[in-house]
């Protein structure tokens, strides 16, 4: 691929902005220039002092247009995306009523993969260039899903999920085939191009001491694969767990007495986590998925933000979009819902804080930072080219242009407040705009 440069403005982050002022962790540049070659980032600057270093380069122009580094969700399940939206329940019966019937249809490899199809058209129309994914029980499951995100060259991290009881007996495994099948798509997908492979049993309440032990033992047999489960989410499920855990003192510590509890565990929800589990999870360096659009949409709780982003105790977190209970693909849409989740707590999510979280804050969460999140030289060219006047409100709203970082700050909370995939003018994977598939 020869060298290319994109022409627009570019807002990423190269510090935490619930730690550090706008000025040290934002990065704006209302006309800037970023430079590609071969779908890794050369260079990011000012348009009028890059480009004379560059003068014969073909330059793709996005004037008037907001330039952000993909999106990263950090917990989804692709299976859900045919029942998103499924009415009237909270977590446990929503489980049995709606999903366990919808996951049982995906042992089906053909029906798989045209739903992952579906599902990662759906991520890419809405700027997502990254997701850690549940699959299904089924080992076919994973392989669709794999197979069509490699075919997209997306950077993607996945796992067949690990349940052993509590579900219908067509939807569970057992620990040893749990084990055994999580190993070989270990061995078939981790580390395959862009593609890693995250151990994931489903959660507490669907796996076997048995099966909790031998998903820690394929952690301990390759280092780095990730860890993603479900935690703490919903006051029944956290009883139940209580009481089919007597030994335990506290959900995370059943995971922990498994042995996975590390910082490359990610932990969707975490709604209703005490302070010491907040502690212990900054104390091993693991990561919480918070999903505002699941949370109200379930009923689940209100996450306490500002616990997980203490000073004293800091928790890696990311956004996830959780469909199907969440009820959005949108990363916009889900700093919306997280925004209002702190507003009901008597807290302010400013609009960088939120799209550090749906960027740089994911990539971290996920491990993945090394190679994207935001716009350093050496990452790999994943970006969402957004138009802040996409809609006749948006337009009137955003009528003059953002020339300084507290305009694009004002630009940027009216995106994600009223911005959705129509904000989406692009999405480029390794410097390569995104076009549709046909067949979705
Ligand atoms: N806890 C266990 N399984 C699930 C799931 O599929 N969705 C959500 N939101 N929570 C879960
Ligand atoms: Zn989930």
């Amino acid at each position: 691929m020869t060298r290319q440069a994109f022409r627009g403005s570019f807002l990423d982050f190269v510090g935490d902005p619930f730690f550090e002022e706008d000025v040290n962790s934002v990065r704006y540049f209302p006309d800037g220039l970023m430079i590609v070659e071969a779908g890794i980032i050369q260079a990011l600057g000012s348009y009028e002092v890059l480009h004379p270093q560059y003068p014969d380069i073909p330059v793709t122009e996005y004037i008037g247009k907001l330039i952000l580094p993909g999106f990263v969700d950090t917990h989804i399940h692709f299976p859900q995306t045919e029942m998103i939206a499924a009415y009237g329940e909270q977590l446990l019966a929503w489980l049995h009523k709606y999903t366990f019937p919808t996951e049982a249809k995906f042992k089906d490899k053909d029906y798989a993969q045209r739903v992952a199809s579906f599902f990662l058209e759906e991520l890419l129309k809405n700027g997502t260039t990254t997701a850690l994914v549940f699959t299904a029980v089924y080992p076919e499951a994973a392989e669709a899903f794999f197979e069509e995100a490699e075919r997209r060259n997306l950077r993607m991290i996945a796992g067949k999920v690990m349940m052993d009881r509590h579900a219908p007996d067509h939807l569970i495994d057992t620990a040893e085939s749990s084990y055994a099948d999580s190993k070989r798509l270990i061995q078939k997908w981790h580390q395959r191009g862009r593609l890693r492979y995250a151990v994931t049993p489903r959660f507490a309440v669907t796996s076997t001491p048995e099966q909790l032990k031998l998903a820690a033992k394929l952690l301990q047999e390759f280092p780095d694969v990730h860890l993603h489960t479900h935690l703490a989410e919903n006051v029944d499920e956290v009883r139940l767990v209580a009481e089919m855990f007597p030994e335990s003192k506290h959900y995370l510590d059943v995971y922990d007495q498994a042995g996975l509890v590390g910082d490359r565990s990610v932990f969707a929800h975490g709604v209703q986590l005490s302070d010491e589990e907040f502690a212990r999870l900054s104390q091993a360096g693991a990561a919480i998925a918070f999903c505002p659009t699941s949370n109200l949409f379930l009923g689940s709780g209100l996450f306490r933000i500002e616990q997980a982003k203490s000073v004293e105790r800091p928790v890696k977190l990311g956004l996830g979009t959780d469909v199907g209970a969440g009820t959005s693909f949108s990363m916009l849409q889900t700093c919306n819902e997280a925004y209002k989740i702190g507003k009901l707590r008597r807290q302010k999510l400013s609009a960088f804080q939120a799209l550090f979280l749906a960027t740089l804050g994911g990539a971290q969460a996920l491990r993945l930072d090394h190679y994207i999140g935001n716009f350093e030289a050496g990452k790999e060219a994943d970006f969402v080219v957004l138009d802040p006047r996409c809609t006749p409100l948006l337009a009137f709203r955003n009528a003059k242009p953002a020339d300084t970082l507290a305009a694009i700050a004002e630009q940027a909370f009216t995106l994600m407040m009223l911005g959705d995939d129509r904000a989406v003018h692009a999405t480029y994977i390794m410097g390569n705009r995104y076009a549709p598939d046909a067949k979705c």
